[in-house]
Formats: C-alpha cells, structure tokens, sequence
C-alpha cells in the first residue's frame, strides 16, 4: 500500500453518469491484484479530508483507472478534473478475488452496475474463462460488455426495463445455468447489497462457493476507523488478536482490510446493517 499524489492521464464520459478516469501511477500500478481498490482523496474538495473508495478498473503499464458513477459531491468534483490535475491516492487496498486456477473451478462472475468495475481484472487475469452475468436497471448501466467479450468471455445482460439484453434481474439468468450445472463453478460478485444477498443465498441454495465484493461506507480506509465493519462467521474463533468473538461465533470484521472480498458463506446476514 503506498500513498501518492498522481496526475490524471485522461477523464471521459462513459455513459450518462458513468466516467472513467486513467491515474498515471508507476509504483502502485504493478501491486495491484484483482478486486482491491484504491481509496482517493479530491484536492480541490473542500471537505478534502476524507477520501472516496473506488474498485480498480483496469491497469495498463504505469497507469490504473476507476470506473465511477456519480452520485455525490466528491464524483461530481472528480467529473469536472482534467488530465494533469493531481488527486491524492491510497492504494491498493484491501483483500481481494482468488484468481481461479488453469483448469480448476469455471468462475460465473455477477455484477450490477458499477460493480462491473471490480470484475474486469479478475476476468483478464484469469486463465480459466466463464461466463459474466451483468445487470442494471437501464441500458446506461450496463457497463464494459464489449470489453468483457474481448476477453473471450460470454457475457449475458438483463435489465430491470428491458432496454437491452433481457428484461429481469441479474440473479434469474445466473439460476438457470446454475440449474444447468453447478458442477466445478465458482461465484464472483459485487454489486449492490441487495444483490450480493441474493447471490449468497443462490450460492447457498445451489452449494456453490462464492466470493462477494461488499461495499460499505468507509472512511479511513486503512482499518482505523471501524466505520467499514460486517459481521463474519468465525468457526476457527477471532482472526485478528484484537477482535472479540460474538455469541453465535461471529466477529466484525473491516472491509477495507479483511475485505473488500469475502465468502459468501462467511456473512451473517441476519445482523447485517
Ligand atoms: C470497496 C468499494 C469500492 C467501490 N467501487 C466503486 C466503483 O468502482 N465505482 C463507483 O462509482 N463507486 C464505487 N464505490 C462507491 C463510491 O465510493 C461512492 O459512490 C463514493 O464514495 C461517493 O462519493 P461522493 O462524494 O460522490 O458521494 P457522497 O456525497 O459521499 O454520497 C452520495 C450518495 O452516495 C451514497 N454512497 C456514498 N458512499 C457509498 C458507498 N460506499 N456505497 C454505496 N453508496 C454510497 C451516499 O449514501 C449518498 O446517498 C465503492 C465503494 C467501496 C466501499
Ligand atoms: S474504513 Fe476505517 S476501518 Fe475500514
């Protein structure tokens, strides 16, 4: 994990409120392993401070983008910089996907909108290629399906309104084939918390594993601060020293260090926030 100050390489609109944004950044680029993120301070934000969490795209030479939806103040600034000005960056961070091994497990990768963004280099960096179910509420959501398919994956896209691919959820699609088989596959997720629920319950109904991105609020993003906490399932007793085991053998655990990335098996659910 390094802190640097780095210059924006380019900006660009996605679609409608979707943005990527290339950092030229030599010493962090080549630590970067898939579904980590990089936690990014907005210099010219008044409230610069506090910093914003943002899956790592794609990683290209010395550089590395993040694929952003804006929703806030901190995305809306992050919109209007321009290549050469500076952001303050924090990465990589956190635990992220096993990369699935030649000739192990298929991996079905599911995102939702933006959580796309936290998929691309699981995809590019795995040897064993599978299937990718995207989903979002309209066609503008659907994000990198272009680039997913270049890869050589297979890529399947529902949408809420049915703007583009088929209209539904993205879970329905990842039943089906799971009705198929379930034999050697592998789930990958991140996306809103509505759906990584109910991909961890499919991944429980069908007896598949899965690993789940899980995007909570964060504020130091170093595992200081506790803001990022989830409830975790501990057989074995407390993983770190400082934590203290709950009744019903669960601790918290911080997203931003012992996670993002978590099984799915491993979140109590019931006490999520
Ligand atoms: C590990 C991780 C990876 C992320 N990856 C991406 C990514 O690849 N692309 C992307 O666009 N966003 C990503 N996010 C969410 C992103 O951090 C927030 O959208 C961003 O911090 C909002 O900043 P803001 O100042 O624009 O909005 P704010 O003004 O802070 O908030 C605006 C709205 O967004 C909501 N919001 C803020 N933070 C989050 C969050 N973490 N999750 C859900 N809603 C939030 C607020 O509740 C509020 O309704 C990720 C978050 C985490 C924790
Ligand atoms: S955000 Fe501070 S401990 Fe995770």
């Amino acid at each position: 994990m390094l802190e640097q100050t780095v210059q924006i390489v380019s900006n660009e609109r996605d679609t409608d409120s979707y943005f990527r944004l290339v950092v030229r950044t030599p010493r962090i680029a080549p630590l970067i392993q898939p579904g980590q993120f990089a936690h990014i301070r907005v210099l010219p934000l008044k409230d610069a401070l506090l910093r914003r969490p943002f899956s790592i795209f794609q990683v290209s030479g010395d550089t590395f983008s993040i694929l952003y939806k804006t929703v806030g103040q901190g995305t809306e600034v992050i919109a209007r910089m321009q290549a050469g000005e500076e952001l303050s960056v924090i990465a990589p961070l956190g635990h992220g996907f096993t990369v699935p091994k030649r000739g192990g497990e298929t991996p079905l990768l599911v995102a939702g909108g933006y959580g796309m963004a936290a998929m691309y280099l699981l995809a590019q960096r795995s040897p064993q290629k599978g299937i990718v179910f995207v989903g979002g509420r309209r066609r503008v959501d659907i994000l990198c399906e272009k680039e997913f398919q270049a890869l050589g994956w297979d890529v399947r896209v529902t949408t809420e309104d049915g703007s583009h691919g088929k209209k539904g959820l993205v879970t329905q699609p990842l039943i089906a084939e799971l009705k198929r088989s379930t034999k050697g596959r592998k789930l990958f997720a991140c996306g809103p918390t509505g759906m990584l629920k109910a991909v961890g319950k499919i991944a429980d109904d069908f007896k598949v594993p899965a690993e789940l991105s899980m995007d909570e609020h964060m504020c130091c993003g170093v595992g200081v601060c506790l803001t990022c906490v989830i409830p975790v399932k501990t057989a074995d007793g407390p993983r770190r020293a400082e934590a203290h085991e709950r009744e019903g053998g669960w601790e918290y655990q911080r997203t931003c260090t012992e996670g993002p990335v978590f099984e799915a098996k491993e979140i109590v659910w019931e006490v999520t926030k």
